[in-house]
């Protein structure tokens, strides 16, 4: 007998209103308790309908049939306003070819080269910490996956590392956060200092891109970097890609590959503060590997306990921890119809924190990953599943554990007393406010 999957509308909707205030008031603890009503949840937006798939087996049909469960959706709509047409939100109909010309860039081959790059621009970054220096964490982290990305994207560029795209990547990434948790149509085109901030962002980036692919076009050289690899990209038909289409894969690039890794990195920060038992064991494998010298790509096999800790920080906190689909054509999902335009949400977070999958899903426990370590297909979904998985889960993995290994080999990132560290509300799970002291390492 085929699986019944249950299907339920969230209660406490408000009139008009539906589950949006609920949503935007507690995001988190609302998503998370959705499993407790169905399978397959029904909620009201404002004036927007979704369904949520909350079962494993539902959020794995939902991401490998991409053609009928297409990118779009509330989520993504917001999104498509800055990626554009790049590989993380452009149509099903046009993904193969993307995905095709774009893979040999991320292939595993390519990765020590990235990881030199990564670990010379980590060492820079953390060369001129101070002992007893105040840093706000996320923007600290956010600098350094920025001078990382923007390093492995324009290696040519003698200052890659500090090219002036952070500033705009920043009040871009904040401003992509906000309208999509403002799903309500026209708050984004309102006239704010905010809207108008964001805008400008747009534009200064749009700006430095277009020039970095201008001059490399002039050049005509290969930089063994992702932007001469998108330069040299060639279809099937050995067609390569416009500008245009080169400008939103660099844009795509620098902000789902910036942002994403950064919170992971200051979420791992908090949760280390907040288990000494697990981080002194982090230091003493640190000390026995590294001896206070920077990591490198060879001595990842030999950091186990760092790669858990970064595997179960993405679990407790995944940073695109809610995701939306759109419906192609009618379908059937889990046995319930739901008809072609209606967004589907996935949660990496819900399915996460579900106590049928994790045992104490609550608890920041990177041993877990010892004996789970090939999770059941739709249970841990970091980088989502599927043809639309992330292309850069190994670039992400790999910056994440250099990063990490580095740091916390030399310094102690010790949190502010008495401030509540907090999921900030928006798209991309960050820790906010959360500033700590840096405090070099006696061994
Ligand atoms: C810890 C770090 C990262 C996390 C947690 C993460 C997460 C994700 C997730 C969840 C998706 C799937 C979205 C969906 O299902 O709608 C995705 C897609 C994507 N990510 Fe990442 N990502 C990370 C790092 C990176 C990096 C470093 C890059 C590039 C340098 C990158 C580039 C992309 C792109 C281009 C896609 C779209 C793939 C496609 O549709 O074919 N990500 N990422």
């Amino acid at each position: 007998m085929p699986t019944q999957y249950t299907s339920a509308t969230a209660p406490g909707a408000l009139p008009l209103l539906g589950h949006a205030p609920a949503f935007l008031h507690r995001p988190l603890a609302f998503v998370a308790g959705l499993p407790a009503h169905g399978d397959l949840v029904r909620l009201r937006l404002g004036p927007l309908d979704a369904y949520v798939a909350c079962h494993p087996e539902l959020v794995r049909r939902l991401l490998t049939e991409d053609r009928t469960y297409d990118k779009g959706g509330i989520v993504l709509d917001k999104a498509r306003e800055v990626f554009g047409d790049g590989l993380a939100t452009c149509p099903a109909a046009a993904h193969r070819r993307q995905r095709r010309m774009l893979q040999p860039a991320f292939h595993r081959d390519r990765l020590p080269g990235y990881a030199a790059l990564m670990a010379e621009e980590i060492a820079g970054t953390t060369a001129t910490w101070r002992d007893g220096d105040v840093v706000d964490v996320p923007a600290a982290m956010y600098r350094l996956t920025t001078a990382v990305t923007a390093r492995c994207l324009f290696a040519a560029h003698e200052r890659a590392g500090s090219l002036p795209v952070h500033a705009s990547m920043d009040t871009i990434a904040r401003g992509v956060g906000r309208r999509v948790m403002l799903p309500l149509p026209g708050t984004d085109r309102v006239p704010t200092p905010e809207n108008r901030r964001f805008r400008r962002a747009r534009q200064d980036l749009q700006e430095i891109t277009r020039r970095l692919i201008a001059d490399y076009r002039a050049a005509g050289t290969d930089h063994h970097d992702l932007l001469s690899m998108l330069l040299s990209a060639r279809d099937e038909d050995g067609q390569g890609l416009s500008d245009a289409e080169i400008h939103d894969q660099v844009v795509t690039f620098l902000l789902a590959g910036t942002e994403a890794t950064a919170a992971t990195l200051a979420w791992a920060w908090t949760l280390l503060a907040t288990h000494p038992a697990i981080r002194d064991r982090l230091h003493s494998e640190l000390d026995t590997v590294l001896d206070g010298r920077p990591a490198h790509h060879e001595d990842l096999p030999a950091l186990p306990l760092t790669a858990r800790v970064v595997a179960e920080t993405l679990r407790l906190y995944p940073p695109s921890w809610i995701l939306s689909r759109t419906v192609a054509a009618d379908a059937e999902l889990g046995g319930h119809r739901v008809p072609a335009g209606a967004t589907i949400l996935y949660s990496p977070y819900l399915l996460h924190r579900r106590a049928d999958v994790f045992t104490c899903p609550d608890r920041f426990d990177p041993d877990r990953w010892l004996t789970t370590a090939r999770p059941v297909p739709g249970t841990y979904a970091p980088f989502g599943l599927g043809a639309r998985r992330c292309i850069g889960d190994a670039f992400g993995t790999t910056e994440a554990v250099l990063a990490i290994a580095t740091i916390a080999a030399r310094w102690t990132v010790v949190p502010t007393p008495g401030r509540r560290i907090r999921p900030a509300r928006s798209a991309s799970l960050s820790p906010r406010p959360f500033t700590a002291t840096l405090t070099r390492r006696a061994r």
